[in-house]
């Protein structure tokens, strides 16, 4: 999956740090960790979020606002940790979030729960939540912990949400807004702002970051909840459908359930609970054909031009350009 975001070649360092520090964090002497930690690590996910810290991060320290904080003297060490924390509170995420959706596959591999079933699978998420803390607690940071347990609040607040809407026909774009901000949004918006806070950037900057990380959050879930209709299963790395399956109502189906012709038949599947194949196709195609699809990438469209103008306001280097580059790929990508 790594290789999905250009990220610039100053960076590589970095990530390849970042893998190493994630490797050391998840050691241990018992094989029933080992043999289902060798697995998640078997396949890395795009990066993401400890690209955003360290871009971020590189930015650099305010020169109006903190003028005592000298670019050399941002913490390298404290940005890599804090970056590999934030992989392992997604990974962590990721493992129990297929436990709650029942996913089968996930970055081309077998799921967790697949392989080892629901109790492990929550476990080991458990433990990658604790290792992700571990890090943290090395920088005595408080801000930045503080950052990372209010997304993880958040993201549980939105799962709960999703949960209890599961298949609720009457779910608005609003409410659907206000639970991937939560669930998702948030954690890549503290990843954004923990990295500008770690370099001392100014309030400005640091304000940017977390506006940046949010808008770029919400056009990201927007992309995963287009793609799970559009997308190549293979090219994915995950099943598609799922959400529809699951009951998750995304916005490519709420635009449906509107529409004069197709919306009735949708609503009576949605309520019967019961998708075969075929009616799975059907949905497939119907959510494309009522603009469905295209009005999830016109509003992902719209964030990412907020999150752009937000990156636009840097002082002109290669992390705003990287920051401006990173939110077109977050749309147009295909897995
Ligand atoms: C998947 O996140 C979960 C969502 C928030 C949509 P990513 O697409 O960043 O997952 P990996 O880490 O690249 O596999
Ligand atoms: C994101 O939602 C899940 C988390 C924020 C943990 P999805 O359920 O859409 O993520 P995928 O599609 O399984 O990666
Ligand atoms: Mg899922
Ligand atoms: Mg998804």
């Amino acid at each position: 999956m790594r290789g999905v975001l250009d990220l610039p070649p100053q960076l590589e360092d970095r990530i390849r740090a970042v893998d190493r520090i994630i490797e050391a964090a998840l050691a241990s002497e018992s094989k029933y960790v080992a043999r289902p930690r060798d697995h998640i690590l078997a396949t890395r996910g795009k990066g993401l979020r400890p690209a955003l810290v360290v871009l971020w991060a590189s930015v650099g320290p305010g020169k109006e606002a903190c003028p005592h904080v000298r670019p050399e003297a941002v913490d390298d060490r404290a940005t890599i940790e804090v970056a590999a924390a934030a992989e392992l509170i997604h990974m962590a995420s990721l493992v129990h979030d297929d436990v709650i959706d029942g996913s089968t596959t996930r970055r081309g591999l077998e799921t967790l729960n697949a392989l080892f079933g629901a109790r492990p699978s929550v476990l080991l998420g458990d433990f990658l939540f604790a290792k992700a803390f571990g890090l943290l607690a090395r920088h005595r940071d408080l801000g930045v912990v503080e950052l990372m347990t209010d997304a993880i609040s958040a993201m549980c607040e939105g799962e709960l949400e999703q949960a209890a809407c599961a298949f609720s026909c009457d779910e608005t774009e609003d409410g659907y807004l206000r639970r991937i901000t939560l669930k998702t949004a948030r954690l890549i918006s503290a990843c954004c702002r923990a990295g500008a806070v770690i370099a001392g950037a100014s309030a400005e900057d640091v304000a940017d970051a977390s506006e940046y990380g949010l808008e770029l959050g919400i056009a990201f879930q927007l992309t995963d909840d287009a793609l799970d209709f559009v997308a190549d299963e293979r090219e994915l790395g995950k099943p598609t459908c799922q959400d529809l399956v699951c009951g998750v109502l995304t916005l490519p189906v709420l635009r449906l359930l509107t529409h004069e012709s197709l919306g009735p038949r949708a609503r009576d599947l949605i309520a019967s609970r019961r998708f075969d194949p075929e009616s799975v196709m059907w949905v497939r195609s119907a959510v494309v054909e009522c603009g469905g699809v295209d009005l999830t990438y016109e509003r992902a469209q719209q964030c990412i031009e907020h999150a752009s103008a937000c990156a636009s306001r840097l002082p002109a280097g290669p992390a705003r350009d990287a920051l401006t580059a990173l939110t077109r790929q977050v749309i147009i990508r295909r897995r």
